[in-house]
């Protein structure tokens, strides 16, 4: 396994759309595992593919709840709460900086894993938080893009 660069604001490749894996092979396992490593060793509780230069629609999550490692690969949300919360974020690419984002408090996520099973996952709490944050980054938004004003 290997840590990877972590892209940094300022980089295109933050701002660009990532595209569906077409194909799940040793090598996009490989990138999971990678991200991985590089996520816990940050530390962070989640990574998109983007973020280490990789314009991919893949993920890793990991919000130290009993879901433990959450590998998410083409993930879509299907489904948003009505109810909204407004939590701190911070993101890895953007060092030092953090904000109050307002986000749908509950999401159901389908992705495939990463033997290119497809599954669904209903998420709240922290981890919807730490979904919809990895989802944006794969089209490009950065949570600086939505905070809200200081007061
Ligand atoms: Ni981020």
């Amino acid at each position: 396994m290997a840590i990877l660069n972590i892209r940094t604001v300022g980089d295109p490749v933050l701002r660009t759309k990532a595209k569906e894996v077409q194909e799940i092979t040793d090598k996009t396992r490989e990138l999971l595992d990678n991200m991985a490593e590089t996520m816990y060793a940050a530390p962070g509780v989640g990574l998109a593919a983007p973020q280490v230069g990789i314009l991919q629609r893949i993920a890793v999550i990991d919000v130290e709840d009993e879901h433990g490692l959450i590998e998410l690969i083409n993930p879509v949300i299907t489904e948003y709460s009505q109810e909204k919360n407004i939590v701190e974020e911070g993101c890895l690419s953007i060092p030092g900086k953090s904000a109050k984002v307002i986000r749908p408090a509950r999401v159901t996520v389908k992705a495939l894993n990463r033997e290119g099973k497809e599954f669904e996952l209903k998420a709240e709490g922290y981890l919807a938080r730490a979904i919809q944050h990895e989802l944006d980054h794969l089209d490009g938004i950065l949570f600086t893009d939505k905070a809200l004003a200081e007061e």
